[in-house]
């Protein structure tokens, strides 16, 4: 139907491959996949405002003499509580360590290691051994940094768009063809215009979600606009309910959104109430080191049954100069705040940390729509199941964006001779930006308060009621005036909530993240994902 050649329409940008997002899945993919095409990769604020920046703990690998893939295997199958896609599993475990290696050697990332040079691995929650290869406690950054370097000299082959942020996909749909994707509409955020940029294949790399909650480790960026995007074109959607909350963000007035990586509890941390007792004993018998899901409904419940406002991870019992040296930049921000963890327990309460939902994809990145492709925390591997293990996100961001990379070389041209630039109607400029950041405070309260790490029937059907009214108005709102990032934003992060309150409302039992009061325990005939998609799941 459409010409096979490469063809230039005046005024619109073309690529072979359009990347959204600039974290570790996104500049992996476009490193790997600039050996066969021309890429963009678009960044909606700063190259560096990703979750990975953000990652502290590390990433899982089987790199010790004394551990193996089954090992790594059986620990991710269990916390993923009955749910995880095995072969998702096998693929990210199996493969997962070549990726690190290259990262060491070919990119530069000066993992700790001992002093034979072998990996220095830590551990965290749900891992039967150590198995996590880190830097310091500043593992993400270290990595998203290395990387970006790499690409930054990649010239013409990679092109780096910051302050960019994609609107919607284009599709074939709307022109007559069968559905597949072929670029999309990116607003460009210093200058107000949104520019028409197509390709054969666009990369859904957007990462989280984090800030559909009121309490989050996530970074403002995180608004799940990829998921949203894929949905709006009827991508399918799975697993959206397993949210997953991080037992341990610090709690600090000044403090925005920092997290007190697993690793401090891997490393000997213990979580005490205010008055020193420590508790998770009563609660798994693998104690502070059960895996997350488990950690942070113990303090969520003991929070609830003290009523205080926090509990403590209390590192003081291990050696001053380890703390320093293995956590350098936990230190020093608690430092800055007045706390210093070789002798004052670290007050911490649990936050949104990680969507172990995403656009549902297959084996190469593949969603159900042709030409889109999603990798990292925004798509649904299976890898994950109803709760992730530990540091296997950077390890699942790394294996399907190279394998998303070799796969794309088969996605063909399938692009409009025409293309209809963006157009704004008769939309004005908004006088009145109180009602997004209103809105968007409103979505965030009432998930953290009815979609939380506990929920019950009632809550969620009070969420979906709210959620209904919110989107009618955000509707309104987005068609009357134009486009600007934070509306961008809440129109995708009240779709991702309503995702996320119809995936809970799907799943009348508990399960991995999952808890609902009136259904406490697993149901037999619910072992399986929760797919949406466009006319089944909430009206986009
Ligand atoms: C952490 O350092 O605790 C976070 C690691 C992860 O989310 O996997």
């Amino acid at each position: 139907m459409f010409p096979a050649s490469k063809w230039y329409i005046p005024g619109i940008v073309d690529a072979d491959y359009l990347v959204l997002g600039s974290g570790l899945a996104g500049l992996y993919f476009a490193l790997r996949a600039s050996a066969h095409g021309r890429v963009i990769v678009v960044s909606k604020r700063e190259l560096t405002d990703n979750n990975t920046q953000h990652a502290q703990g590390g990433v899982a690998g089987v790199l010790g003499a004394n551990d193996t893939a089954e090992q790594h295997i059986e620990d991710t199958l269990r916390v993923g509580d009955g749910l995880c896609a095995r072969e998702a599993v096998e693929i990210c475990v199996r493969q997962g360590p070549e990726h690190i290696l290259y990262l060491a050697n070919q990119i530069g990332v000066a993992f700790d290691r001992d002093k034979n040079g072998e990996f220095n691995l830590g551990r965290e929650g749900g891992h039967n051994m150590r198995r996590i290869a880190h830097v310091h406690d500043m593992t993400g950054a270290a990595i998203h940094n290395a990387l970006l370097e790499t690409v930054r000299g990649y010239g013409d082959s990679i092109t780096l768009l910051p302050n960019h942020m994609a609107v919607d996909l284009l599709t074939t749909a709307k022109y007559g063809g069968p559905n597949a994707v072929f670029g999309a509409y990116v607003f460009d955020q210093a200058t107000g215009e949104v520019k028409t940029i197509t390709a054969r294949a666009v990369i859904i790399a957007t990462g989280g979600a984090g800030r559909v909650y009121f309490y989050t480790s996530n970074p403002d960026v995180a608004t799940g606009d990829g998921v949203a995007m894929a949905y709006r074109v009827g991508a399918r959607v799975a697993n959206m309910e397993f949210f997953q909350f991080h037992p341990t963000i610090l709690y600090h007035p000044a403090a925005k959104s920092f997290l007190i990586s697993e690793a401090l509890r891997g490393e000997g941390g213990v979580l005490r109430l205010r008055d020193g007792s420590a508790f998770m004993g009563r609660y798994h018998e693998m104690k502070d080191l059960a895996s997350r899901d488990v950690v942070a409904r113990a303090i969520d419940a003991e929070l609830k049954r003290t009523g205080d406002a926090h509990v403590v991870l209390d590192m003081t019992h291990l050696p001053g100069d380890f703390l320093v040296e293995r956590f350098p930049n936990i230190h020093r921000r608690c430092m800055e705040l007045g706390i210093d963890m070789r002798t004052t327990p670290i007050p911490v309460v649990p936050a949104a940390h990680y969507s172990c939902g995403g656009v549902m994809v297959d084996g190469n990145g593949r969603t159900s729509v042709r030409n889109l492709y999603a990798i990292g925390e925004a798509s649904m591997t299976g890898l994950h199941g109803a709760c992730r293990l530990a540091s296997n996100s950077l390890l699942e961001a790394l294996v399907y964006a190279a394998r998303a990379a070799e796969d794309v070389r088969s996605a063909s041209v399938n692009r409009p001779l025409q293309v209809a630039p963006w157009y704004a109607g008769d939309a004005t400029v908004t006088d009145e930006a109180v009602v997004v950041s209103h809105t968007w405070d409103e979505i965030r309260r009432l998930m953290w308060n009815y979609v939380g790490i506990v929920r019950s029937d009632k809550r969620l059907e009070r969420a979906a009621r709210r959620m209904q009214m919110i989107r009618e108005e955000i509707r309104e709102y987005y068609w009357n005036f134009q486009v600007n990032g934070d509306l961008l934003e809440l129109r995708n992060i009240a779709l991702v909530a309503d995702l996320i309150i119809e995936s809970a409302r799907r799943r009348p039992e508990s399960r991995g993240l999952h808890f609902n009061l009136d259904h406490p325990a697993h149901e037999q005939r619910l072992a399986k994902d929760t797919v949406l998609s466009r006319g089944d799941g909430p009206a986009v």
